[in-house]
């Protein structure tokens, strides 16, 4: 008999007391008349919208049962220092060159294993959605981490809307293809096979942790850390945390997925944080949490599954971590 045990973060909503509350009263009253106005189309929706735009404050909930307590990593870093390589190699290209990614008007394209696909405009996604804030760690596959409070919510709510049928047992993820706005994607060195692709087992993305961001810092998401819609999976490796994202499919098969296309031997499809299982050409012991200078490098050790074992452990129990890497 298996016998499952509720983590401690698993709360009803009914368990949660917000501790607090943030609300940008323009943009929420802007909701309500959306709502009004959408109503008659969409009765089904009842709270109110709050579509991400560009600069603008969201509201949220914070979450202290899903946050750390450790030093939020300063925006600028979190903003200046980013993998993005539709916009180039260098840390800093995403910052100048993301803004010409266009995000308005976004739609997101649902194929595959489930009941209701179709194309759903990025207000469609986030129309019964109330935001949370969620501050995780993120650690890079390349050895740095950060600290980040996230705006968004849980991917398991908006996959549910899908009504993914059994033969769904992965997710797949792409981001915009648009070279004309992404002069990475333009770039004649480029190794990925545009556009950049990432997914999930069902169960992971199931999990109350994986989640939708649409901002940090309390406002939308800005352009470099990938507006509008972005997937943020903290046990993982940053770059299973897909950006900018323009289509989910629902399969049957392990998708494909960018970075294990270009280096099968150094980046698997699991690829959860693990100092037990080094990089071929490096060690995942430790990371550089940053900010970190010349004078304070700021080296921490690298726990496993980026310390969110206790949420997610289970998935992998039995499984040998060092073959599925
Ligand atoms: N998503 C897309 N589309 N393209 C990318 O190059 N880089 C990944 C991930 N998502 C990447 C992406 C990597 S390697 C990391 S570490 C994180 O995004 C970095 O997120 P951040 O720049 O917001 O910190």
């Amino acid at each position: 008999m298996i016998i499952k045990k509720r983590p401690s973060w698993a709360l009803s909503h009914a368990d949660v007391t917000p501790e607090s509350v943030f609300l940008n009263r323009r943009r929420f009253m802007t909701g309500l008349a959306a709502t009004a106005v959408a109503g008659s189309v969409l009765p089904r929706w009842s709270a109110a919208a709050q579509v991400p735009v560009q600069g603008e404050a969201l509201s949220y909930t914070a979450m202290p049962r899903f946050s750390t307590d450790e030093a939020k990593t300063p925006l600028k870093d979190v903003t200046h220092y980013n993998n993005f390589f539709e916009f180039g190699t260098g840390k800093e290209d995403p910052a100048k060159y993301a803004d010409e990614m266009v995000v308005d008007p976004w739609s997101v394209t649902v194929e595959g294993e489930c009941g209701k696909p179709g194309t759903y405009s990025l207000e469609d996604l986030v129309k019964p959605v109330d935001y949370q804030e969620r501050i995780y760690r993120l650690r890079c596959v390349e050895a740095w981490s950060m600290v980040i409070p996230w705006i968004g919510f849980p991917l398991a709510d908006l996959i549910k809307r899908f009504e993914p049928n059994s033969r769904a047992k992965y997710v797949a993820f792409e981001t915009l293809s648009d070279p004309k706005h992404m002069r990475g994607q333009r770039s004649f060195f480029s190794t990925i096979d545009w556009p950049y692709r990432e997914g999930l087992r069902m169960d992971e993305a199931m999990n109350e942790l994986s989640f939708m961001a649409v901002g940090l810092y309390g406002k939308a998401l800005p352009k470099q850390n990938g507006a509008p819609l972005r997937l943020v999976v903290p046990w993982k490796y940053g770059f299973k945390s897909i950006k900018s994202i323009v289509r989910i499919r629902f399969q049957e098969t392990e998708p494909k997925t960018s970075w294990n296309m270009i280096a099968p031997q150094e980046y698997g499809f699991y690829s959860n944080v693990n100092p037990e299982v080094d990089h071929p050409r490096w060690s995942q012991k430790r990371e550089r949490r940053l900010p970190s200078g010349l004078l304070s490098t700021n080296w921490i050790e690298t726990r496993k599954f980026n310390g969110y074992g206790e949420q997610v452990a289970d998935l992998y129990k039995g499984m040998d971590l060092k073959k599925y890497f």
